[in-house]
């Protein structure tokens, strides 16, 4: 093997290290669930991404499984013994059981009388999101609504997130701000 052989050998092992450590240190919230469920994904994910039981409260599930019915203008309903199944998951995986900072502060920033039936209704993720403004998400046609943790967030099925990778379909971090893609 040659010098320039040896040195591009070395170069590449280094780069393959250190992108492996950095993908790992990305995640900075962390809110995959330690028990999975075949019936809550069969159940729930059909529509839009199975959310983490962490990301709500339990009395949130419990509301929401109550009525799957008129589920955000959708009909949600499973059989009684899925609906009792999926309630079970929630409601031991919910955000009380969970010892991982998101589940803390989103409680510790909820009144006690109030029962968010979304994820994205939650004071906390109200102040996380500050910096995407209502327009880039129901006017923008790639995302239309924040219920798509997905669109912006490569890692949201598996429960993790890190600001430094969001990405609006169509904006720009430039500062502070998000600014269209267009107007450069
Ligand atoms: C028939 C389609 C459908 C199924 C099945 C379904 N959902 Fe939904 N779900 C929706 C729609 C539509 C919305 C509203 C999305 C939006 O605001 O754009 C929604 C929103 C939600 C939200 C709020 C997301 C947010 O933060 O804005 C939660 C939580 C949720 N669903 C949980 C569940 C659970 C739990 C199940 C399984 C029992 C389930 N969904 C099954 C259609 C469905
Ligand atoms: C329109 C794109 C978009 C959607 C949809 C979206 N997010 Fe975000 N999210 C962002 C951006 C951008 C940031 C970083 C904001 C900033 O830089 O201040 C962020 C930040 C976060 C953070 C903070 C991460 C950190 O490192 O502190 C969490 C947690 C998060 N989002 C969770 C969610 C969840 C859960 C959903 C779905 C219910 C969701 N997001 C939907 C764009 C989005």
């Amino acid at each position: 093997m040659n010098k320039q052989m040896m040195a591009l050998m070395v170069t590449t092992i280094l780069l393959a290290t250190s992108t492996a450590g950095m993908a790992e240190e990305r995640v900075r919230i962390d809110m995959g669930a330690e028990e999975q469920s075949d019936v809550y994904d069969r159940a729930c994910a059909s529509c839009h991404m199975a959310y983490a039981p962490s990301m709500l409260p339990e009395r949130s599930w419990k509301k929401l499984m109550s009525d799957l019915e008129n589920h955000f203008g959708d009909d949600a309903e499973v059989s009684e013994e899925v609906q009792q199944q999926v309630t079970a998951y929630l409601a031991r995986n919910a955000a009380e059981h969970d010892d991982k900072r998101y589940a803390k502060s989103m409680l510790g920033l909820l009144r006690d009388n109030d029962t968010p039936l979304r994820v994205s209704g939650t004071t906390y993720f109200k102040l996380m999101h500050d910096l995407v403004k209502p327009h880039m998400v129901g006017l923008n046609s790639k995302v239309k609504t924040f219920a798509r943790c997905e669109v912006c967030h490569h890692q949201a099925l598996q429960g993790k997130f890190n600001r430094m990778d969001a990405r609006i379909p169509g904006y720009f971090k430039r500062g502070n701000r998000f600014v269209p893609d267009r107007l450069y």
